[in-house]
C-alpha cells in the first residue's frame, strides 16, 4: 500500500482525491496490467494523434499508471522531458515503479486544478481519461493551459456517451435485472462520462483560452477479457464499474443470480480468450491560444 499522503488540493476536488486514494485507486492499481490492454485501442489512437517528438516537454494529467506517459517518455527521449500529474497515490506511486529506470520520465502527486506548474514550460498536454473529474474544469484546464507554451498542443481521449458503451452497458443491463438502479448522475458532474456532450467540451476548452478545438469520434472495439477468457471479463465488471457498484450490499442470492446474467450477457461476444464489445471515445485536439 503507498505511504504517500493524499494531496491537498482544490476544496472542490475533496470527494474526488477521497475516492482516488480509496478502494479505487488501489484497484485500478492492481488491475494496471490487465486494464492496459484493455484500453491498448485508446492508447494507440492516442499516442498516434500525440505524434510526439524527440526533445519536446509534456505533461499527461491524471497520469495514473502511467501507462501514456512511459510510452511518451521512449519517444521523446534523453532530450525531452514527461511529467505525469495524479492525485492518487497508490496508482503514482506504481507508475513511478514502472519509470524506475526512465530519466525521461517524472511524476508528481498533485491536483492538476491548483498545482503551481512553471509557466509555459510544456510543448503538449495530454491524457488518456484523466480530464473528466475536474469539480471546476474551466479553472482547471486554465490552469493547465497556462503551462503550455504559446500554441502548444492539447491532445486528450474521453468516453462519449454511456449508450454508444456497450463494454460498460451490457454488464449494468444484465444487473439491473436483479437490483435498483443507480442514482442518476448529472451530465455535468465530475466522473468518466462527464466530457461525452461535444458542445459543453468545446464551451470549456474556449473559455479556458484554447483555440482550434476539434473533437474526433472514434468508435473502438474492446477486449474486455484482456486474452484471458469469458471468466476474466465476468470478474472485470464484478471488480470495477457501474455493474460493481449497483450490486454493492446485496445478498449472496441475488448477487450469484446477477454474475450468471452477466456471463450470458457477455458469452455472445466471446471470440476463443477476447470478449469484444463497442465503444466510443474522442480523441480532443486544441492549441493554447
Ligand atoms: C480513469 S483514471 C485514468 C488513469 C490513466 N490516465 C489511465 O488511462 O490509465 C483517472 C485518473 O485521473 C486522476 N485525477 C482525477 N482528478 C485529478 C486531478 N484533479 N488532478 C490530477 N489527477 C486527477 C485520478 O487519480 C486517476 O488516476
Amino acid at each position: 500500500m503507498s505511504t504517500a499522503s493524499p494531496p491537498a488540493g482544490h476544496e472542490r476536488n475533496a470527494d474526488q482525491i477521497a475516492y482516488w486514494n480509496g478502494e479505487a485507486g488501489k484497484l485500478w492499481t492492481d488491475r494496471q496490467p490487465v486494464q492496459d490492454i484493455v484500453l491498448a485501442p485508446v492508447t494507440d489512437k492516442l499516442i498516434a494523434r500525440i505524434d510526439a517528438q524527440p526533445g519536446q516537454r509534456v505533461l499527461d494529467v491524471g497520469c495514473g499508471t502511467g501507462a501514456i506517459s512511459l510510452q511518451l517518455a521512449s519517444q521523446v527521449g534523453p532530450s525531452g522531458r514527461v511529467l505525469g500529474i495524479d492525485i492518487s497515490a497508490p496508482m503514482l506511486e506504481r507508475a513511478r515503479e514502472r519509470a524506475a529506470n526512465d530519466a525521461s520520465a517524472d511524476f508528481v502527486l498533485a491536483d492538476a486544478t491548483v498545482h503551481a506548474f512553471d509557466p509555459a514550460s510544456f510543448d503538449l498536454l495530454v491524457s488518456r481519461f484523466g480530464v473528466m473529474f475536474f469539480a471546476d474544469p474551466v479553472l482547471s484546464f486554465r490552469n493547465l493551459r497556462a503551462a503550455l507554451r504559446p500554441k502548444g498542443r492539447l491532445v486528450f481521449a474521453c468516453w462519449r456517451e454511456p449508450r454508444e458503451n456497450g463494454w460498460m452497458m451490457a454488464p449494468l443491463m444484465a444487473v439491473y435485472k436483479h437490483v435498483p438502479k443507480l442514482p442518476q448522475v448529472a451530465p455535468e458532474d465530475p466522473g468518466p462520462f462527464a466530457f461525452a456532450d461535444e458542445a459543453r467540451v468545446k464551451r470549456i476548452l474556449g473559455e479556458a483560452g484554447f483555440a482550434d478545438i476539434a473533437m474526433e469520434a472514434c468508435p473502438l472495439t474492446f477486449d474486455i477479457a484482456a486474452g484471458l477468457g469469458l471468466e476474466a471479463a465476468v470478474q472485470g465488471a464484478l471488480q470495477m464499474g457501474p455493474a460493481s457498484r449497483a450490486l454493492e450490499g446485496h445478498p449472496g442470492g441475488v448477487v450469484d443470480a446477477a454474475v450468471q446474467s452477466i456471463r450470458d450477457a457477455l458469452a455472445p461476444f466471446a471470440r476463443g480468450q477476447q470478449v469484444l464489445l463497442p465503444g466510443a471515445i474522442w480523441i480532443v485536439t486544441a492549441r493554447a491560444s
